[in-house]
């Protein structure tokens, strides 16, 4: 097995795969679990301080399936944690001393408040959490009341935001973008203005999973009414992948970490080569189950073996090179067609295609 090891804002992975916020994160007792399972970090569910009320609803996943019955796509209209923040405080200090090697980031999630979001931060930051993760990003339920993805398709808030954090504490912070924008790169680098390290991009895109054909009810349904929820697993991948690299080539030197759709070893490559230098996995996790981290590990070292890489750091961002404007593409293929035509134009066996003035002229350099 090859070396899986990253070190991103000075915080020391031993694998770059973390299980993204949500529900394989919400206690230390599955936390606890992950970490013995092999992941290299784990995204807590993202916690608020406790008077803010959270009270969530069954059912609230919907799956999309194909024809052949594969879950392809899945939906929550799940919200934060609904436990305490001072429990939140003894997870993350038990956790911190029963496995000092693997990384533990908060989750945190606040109203346009300076102080509630500074007295999170620093009371995260006191139990010994290697880094905090702002959720400024959560698609459905919050945002009615001006958090997650309402902040966060609000580039200002975002770098406000993002500045209280940076004030109160010194731990790394990686602020969580929304897909649900036009432009993500610009709270992204709004929340970098404000003094984020880094970014975790995506979350959930929102959508309506599906409508129950026989009751006319929109899924999932609760007491027959239902509303939009956050779309993940496989059919989020694209979206998730064009966001990074957007991210990646506006940010340059800022750390990703990259999520959406993340099944097998070879969707969690795909974004390190789009520029994340960790990758997270919440859904598929929830559909496969915590094992899932044995093909990641060993789908990944026997790419590198493949290509010769070394260190994952070498492969972030290898393929972004390779993104470039339509315009360009069209450049690019005129040039090889012309290319393609003068080469056979020079064979021998083409003489006679064209007359013999035409050719000559083609291959003499000074005409
Ligand atoms: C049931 C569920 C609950 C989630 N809860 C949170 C949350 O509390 N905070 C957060 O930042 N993201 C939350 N997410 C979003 C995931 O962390 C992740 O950004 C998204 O699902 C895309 O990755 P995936 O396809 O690997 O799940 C949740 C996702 C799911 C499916």
């Amino acid at each position: 097995m090859k070396d899986l090891s990253i070190t991103v804002n000075g915080i020391h992975f031993d694998n770059p795969f973390l299980l993204g916020s949500g529900p394989p994160g919400t206690n230390a007792r599955v936390i606890g679990k992950a970490f013995k399972a092999g992941w290299g970090g784990v995204v807590a569910k993202t916690t608020s301080l406790s008077d803010t009320e959270v009270i969530n609803v069954v059912p609230r996943y919907g799956k999309l399936k194909s024809a052949s019955g594969d879950v392809i796509g899945f939906q929550n209209i799940e919200l934060i944690s609904d436990r305490p923040f001072e429990d939140w405080e003894e997870d993350f200090k038990s956790l911190k001393k029963e496995f000092p090697n693997k990384v533990v980031i908060a989750s945190i999630m606040e109203c346009f408040d300076k102080a509630r979001w500074q007295e999170l931060a620093r009371r995260c930051e006191a139990t010994g959490v290697d880094g905090l993760e702002l959720n400024f990003s959560c698609p459905h339920g919050h945002p009615e009341r001006g958090m997650g993805a309402a902040m966060g398709q609000d580039p200002a808030q975002v770098q406000e935001v993002t500045s209280w954090v940076r004030e109160a504490v010194t731990t790394p912070i990686w602020a969580k973008m929304t897909p649900n924008i036009t432009d993500i790169t610009a709270p992204s680098a709004a929340a970098i203005r404000g003094g984020a390290h880094g970014v975790s991009a995506i979350n959930t895109i929102l959508s309506i999973i599906g409508i129950d054909l026989k009751t006319l009810r929109p899924q999932p349904t609760v007491e027959g009414h239902s509303v939009p929820g956050g779309y993940s697993a496989l059919g989020a991948k694209p979206i998730g992948l064009r966001m990074v690299q957007e991210i990646a080539r506006a940010l340059k030197d800022f750390p990703i970490s990259g999520m959406g759709g993340v099944m097998t070893s070879r969707d969690a490559i795909e974004f390190f080569l789009v520029g994340s230098s960790t990758v997270q996995v919440c859904t598929g996790a929830m559909l496969q189950g915590l094992g899932m981290i044995d093909e990641l590990k060993e789908g990944l070292s026997s790419f590198m073996e493949q290509h010769d890489f070394n260190s994952v750091s070498e492969i972030v961002g290898k393929s972004l090179p390779y993104f470039t404007t339509h315009h360009d593409l069209v450049e690019r293929q005129a040039d090889a067609k012309a290319l393609k035509l003068s080469s056979r134009a020079s064979r021998d066996k083409s003489w006679g295609e064209e007359s013999l003035q035409a050719q000559t002229t083609k291959m003499t350099s000074n005409e």
